[in-house]
């Protein structure tokens, strides 16, 4: 049976001790550490930013997962590579020029992924599809950890999965926002290759366990 990569959200990390958080992702089943990065606008939260990921960078053992929850992510795409982000998302809906903007992660050397939110339907990959690494779908209203997951995302993943398919894409579908071990194998059954968890694993009493049992 197929196993997901798991992507631990530090967002639900305990930030007065960091390094432990991402130490013990390091020391876990995790594939990549996720790294949520709100600006208050596209979003309306605020995460943290650049001072923080180079902390994390410092510490952190496995490839860095860089979810950009911000509006004119262009301007940063440059710090985030120096920053050592493996794969970089960005959001359909902030990108008004995707294609220009996933080329241009791409030329610096890191993995292209998109971003939708639950409102957005998949069908608009349809033209990038083939030029991406990673294709995120929203399993809640982005901004905020702890949110429940959203049902319908069963079906966004079985289009897309046809779609990477029939298009010959090498494209991972990640799924983020309330991933528990209550749903993670039908995510995988449904065509999941990673689930993104943050209060799940942070907030049970053995993180470590619990990145395991939700690998499957
Ligand atoms: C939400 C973020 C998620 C969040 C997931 O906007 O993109 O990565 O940390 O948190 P949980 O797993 O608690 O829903
Ligand atoms: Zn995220």
């Amino acid at each position: 049976m197929k196993k997901a990569s798991i992507a631990p959200s530090l967002l639900a990390a305990d930030f007065g001790n960091l390094q432990q958080d991402v130490e013990m992702v390091n020391a876990s089943d995790a594939t990549y550490h996720h790294i949520d990065i709100m600006d208050g606008v596209f979003v309306p939260n605020i995460s943290y930013g650049m001072p923080v990921l180079k902390a994390i960078q410092k510490y952190a053992t496995k490839p860095l997962d860089v979810h950009l929850m911000i509006v004119n992510p262009d301007r940063y795409l440059e710090d985030f590579a120096n920053l050592g982000a493996h794969i970089l998302t960005v959001h359909y809906e902030a990108c008004t020029h995707l294609h220009r903007t996933i080329q241009a992660i791409k030329a610096l050397d890191m993995k292209a992924g998109v971003a939708l939110n639950p409102h957005t339907n998949v069908m608009l990959l349809e033209d990038i599809i083939k030029d991406i690494d990673l294709v995120l779908i929203m399993s809640v209203n982005p901004g905020f950890g702890g949110q429940s997951f959203i049902e319908n995302t069963y079906d966004k993943i079985k289009a897309v999965k046809e779609m990477i398919t029939r298009k010959n894409s090498s494209a991972l579908i990640e799924i983020d926002g309330g991933v528990t071990t209550a749903n993670s194998q039908q995510l995988v059954d449904a065509g999941a290759d990673v689930l993104v968890a943050g209060s799940f694993v942070f907030k049970s009493d053995n993180p470590t366990a619990t990145i395991k049992n939700l690998k499957g």
